[in-house]
């Protein structure tokens, strides 16, 4: 077994007309996530995890965390681990938010508006490459933000929603407007069927 690069979930050119290009996710998937893929698996080679395939992906992650010895190893698993959330929660149609996740957002936020916000302001906000998040974090849905390849599994949090904040998921279709980038995916891009099933999955 190794790591391995799942296909998209939509063909390369699916998101254009929701503001995410051919290009984009031709760099985006085909390039950046799978030189992850690549490097993971020369990095876990000879660790105790060797051999291991996506579906421990999250038990490398939580052995990596903070692990300086295996800091190259961690960047690149929870990176692989990060973009296969990314693509999922992404549709060609966007759809209406399902009914039990927008009250569950509308208790912990005010509003969806207001989660927007938060959410739009996290990742605006996260200096240099990284992700903004909405988790469940012991039973209590919040925003967070995070550095690179850190994710809400080092937390023991489950993720509903990331958003990649790095360049390289924005500077072809966006050049450096992040935020504009950031609106355009709460407005057009997220797959809330998606992060809905996540949050039932969730408990
Ligand atoms: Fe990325």
């Amino acid at each position: 077994m190794s790591f391995t690069l799942p296909d998209l979930p939509y063909a390369h050119d699916a998101l254009a007309g929701a503001g995410m290009s051919r290009e984009t996710l031709e760099y985006h998937h085909d390039l950046h996530h799978k030189a992850y893929v690549d490097k993971g698996n020369e990095l876990i080679a000879g660790t105790a995890w060797a051999g291991a395939g996506n579906d421990r992906l999250e038990e490398v992650i939580k052995a990596t965390y903070g692990v300086d010895e295996h800091a190259g190893l961690f960047n690149q698993v929870s990176q692989h681990w990060n973009h296969i959330q990314f693509w999922e929660m992404m549709s060609p149609s966007s759809g209406a938010m399902p009914s039990e996740l927008e009250s569950r957002i509308t208790d912990a936020f005010g509003s969806v508006d207001a989660f927007k916000k938060e959410f739009a302001a996290a990742g605006a906000g996260q200096f240099g490459s990284g992700w903004a998040w909405l988790v469940v974090d012991g039973g209590q849905l919040k925003v967070t933000k995070t550095p690179n390849g850190v994710n809400p599994v080092c937390f023991g949090q489950t993720a509903l929603l990331g958003c990649d904040v790095w360049e390289h998921s924005y500077y072809i279709d966006y050049r450096n407007k992040r935020p504009v980038y950031l609106e355009n995916f709460l407005t057009k891009l997220v797959n809330w069927e998606n992060v809905a099933e996540r949050l039932a999955n969730a408990g």
